[in-house]
């Protein structure tokens, strides 16, 4: 016998979901960011309509973009809708026409200070393997299936933002200063996120560091195997980050979590990419502060800019973090995360994943599979515990 319910649940219980107003800062940046950034929004909007949740998206300058229009790669009213919306999507900053600029007004210190203002000091960098890539990672196959790590960089700290920091002298004898510098609290805050999220996968944190030559490593490693007693369920090991290179390149399969500090976590996740077959496939969250930035780990690839080759699936897969870490919407996340791997696994590629003997389709032809294979997907079951 039927249950009587309310009209609005029925309602509710009809459409399996939970309406939501989603007010998105979409800042599009330079080089193939805003290329990337416009199949992202459309899968989106797609996956918005799909589950009756309304996007509200206001769009704002960063970077290069920024800086042509306001001599500011971060101007007051970029800043002020990222701070007062409910996530940021961002494409990619940098642009080689103002390498000659000063720090302060080269593209990428708008993105910097972006994330310092957001808080953003925990960067998630998922690095999974599709088995529909098997060729196309420079790995063996055998080595690379069932990769699926977790890169935790903190974003904040390092030398990112350490100071003193300078260039002084005459031309000839100049010497550059750069300070990496960590606190006790920026490790134990980042390390973490790290335990948490091994918790929800295989229970496994690889915290990466230099202990052996860099004081802030000897902190780095001290604080995190303190955090770590805290988390007896989950096994702590230590490497150096130049062995860790090694590993990842050997034995992907073996990382779950991988806690590192900014630099090193920059220059490991795009080997990441490389392992799992393209940079162009990898997504990020930078969360921590009020408002969660996400945007794929790919920069603004000025050589293939304007000509719509670019893979969008980092910035597509970016946009399925922020509906799980900024909203809870886990089910949309999976929804798009489901619908990336099918359209893989029916042979679409962009050009920096088709073999040889494979044709290579535009940003906007993989933007439009994702969009096609979102509507005709089966609604995902919720998966819960597993945060990617
Ligand atoms: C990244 C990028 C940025 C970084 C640059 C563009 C400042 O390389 O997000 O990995 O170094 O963090
Ligand atoms: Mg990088």
């Amino acid at each position: 016998m039927k249950t009587p319910r309310s009209r609005s649940a029925t309602v509710l219980l009809a459409l399996d979901l939970f309406p939501m107003i989603l007010r998105l800062t979409i800042l599009p940046g330079d080089g193939i960011g805003p290329e990337v950034t416009e199949q992202a929004v459309r899968v989106l909007e797609t996956v918005a309509s799909r589950f009756g949740h309304q996007l509200q998206l206001q769009r704002k300058n960063v970077g290069g973009a920024a800086l042509a229009v306001d001599n500011d790669p971060l101007p007051a009213d970029t800043l002020h809708t990222c701070l007062s919306s409910g996530a940021v999507l961002l494409g990619a900053v940098g642009d080689p026409a103002f390498d000659h600029y000063a720090r302060h007004l080269r593209p990428e210190a708008g993105l910097l200070r972006l994330r310092r203002e957001l808080g953003a000091y925990a960067n998630l960098r998922p690095a999974v393997f599709f088995p529909a890539l098997e060729d196309t990672s420079p790995l063996r196959a055998e080595l690379v299936r069932g990769t699926d790590m977790m890169i935790v960089r903190e974003l904040l700290g390092g030398a990112y933002f350490g100071e003193p920091r300078s260039i002084e002298g005459e031309e000839g004898s100049r010497v550059a200063v750069n300070t990496m510098r960590y606190g006790e609290q920026e490790i134990e805050r980042i390390a973490k996120v790290a335990f948490e999220l091994a918790r929800k996968r295989r229970h496994k944190v690889l915290s990466v560091d230099k202990a052996n030559v860099l004081e802030c490593s000897r902190l780095w490693r001290e604080v995190v195997t303190r955090v770590g007693q805290g988390y007896p369920d989950v096994r702590l090991s230590h490497q150096y980050v130049d062995s860790a290179a090694m590993l990842l390149a050997q034995r992907p399969t073996d990382i779950d979590v991988l806690l590192t500090e900014n630099m090193f976590g920059d220059i490991l996740s795009d080997q990441a990419g490389g392992v799992v077959g393209s940079l162009g496939l990898l997504a990020s969250a930078s969360i921590g502060g009020s408002v969660g930035l996400y945007e794929p780990v790919h920069g603004s690839a000025p050589d293939i800019a304007g000509k719509g080759i670019a893979n969008p699936l980092g910035a597509i897969l970016s946009a399925a973090m922020m509906l799980r870490h900024s909203f809870r919407l886990e089910r949309e996340a999976l929804c798009i995360e489901a619908t990336v791997s099918s359209v893989l696994g029916e042979g679409y590629r962009t050009a920096d994943l088709a073999r040889k003997s494979q044709s290579a389709i535009s940003t906007s032809e993989m933007g439009r599979h994702v969009v096609e294979a979102v509507k005709g997907s089966a609604l995902p079951a919720e998966r819960g515990e597993r945060a990617g």
